[in-house]
């Protein structure tokens, strides 16, 4: 997508979402899901139209880890590093995703394809280890199936 064009889908959002009470998060969600990240232009669309200080999106947008100042991959991935994915092999499963597709937690990769971040749990306990590719969970994996599942999202 253009940058035009994910500039006029934000505005888009933004005049379907501004009218309504506490949308600031909405949009917020919205406009990291177009441009993969928030980019400090579309903090300063959305902070004019909603009639906010940009500080005070700045504080909203650094408070919540889930929102990106910097690019970030087109798959997010989350590993999970709690105590009952440990048990269950995360630190294997780790590692190996690493090696597969070449970053570090807290990582973007230069192709824009992939960024790493681990969490301490993902709430899915009974499925350890846990890894989610964007909003995908998988579940009870072992490096042959991180292996399998990364080789698809290469394509
Ligand atoms: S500890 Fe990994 S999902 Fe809960």
């Amino acid at each position: 997508m253009f940058k035009q064009e994910k500039i006029d889908r934000l505005t888009g959002v933004i005049d379907k979402y501004c009218h309504q009470e506490g949308s600031l998060m909405t949009i917020l969600q919205r406009a990291q899901e177009i441009f993969n990240y928030l980019p400090e232009e579309a903090l300063s669309m959305i902070g004019k139209k909603l009639k906010i200080p940009l500080s005070k999106i700045y504080g909203v947008v650094t408070f919540y880890s889930a929102f990106h100042l910097t690019p970030h991959g087109k798959y997010s991935i989350i590993a999970c590093r709690g105590t009952g994915c440990q048990v269950k092999g995360s630190k294997k499963i780790l590692h190996t995703i690493k090696e597969t597709i070449g970053i570090n937690e807290g990582e973007t990769r230069e192709d824009l394809m992939f960024s790493l971040d681990t969490v301490s749990c993902l709430g899915a306990c009974a499925l350890a280890p846990v890894v989610v590719i964007n909003k995908d969970y998988f579940g009870k994996m072992t490096p042959e199936k991180v292996k399998t599942i990364f080789g698809q999202y290469e394509k």
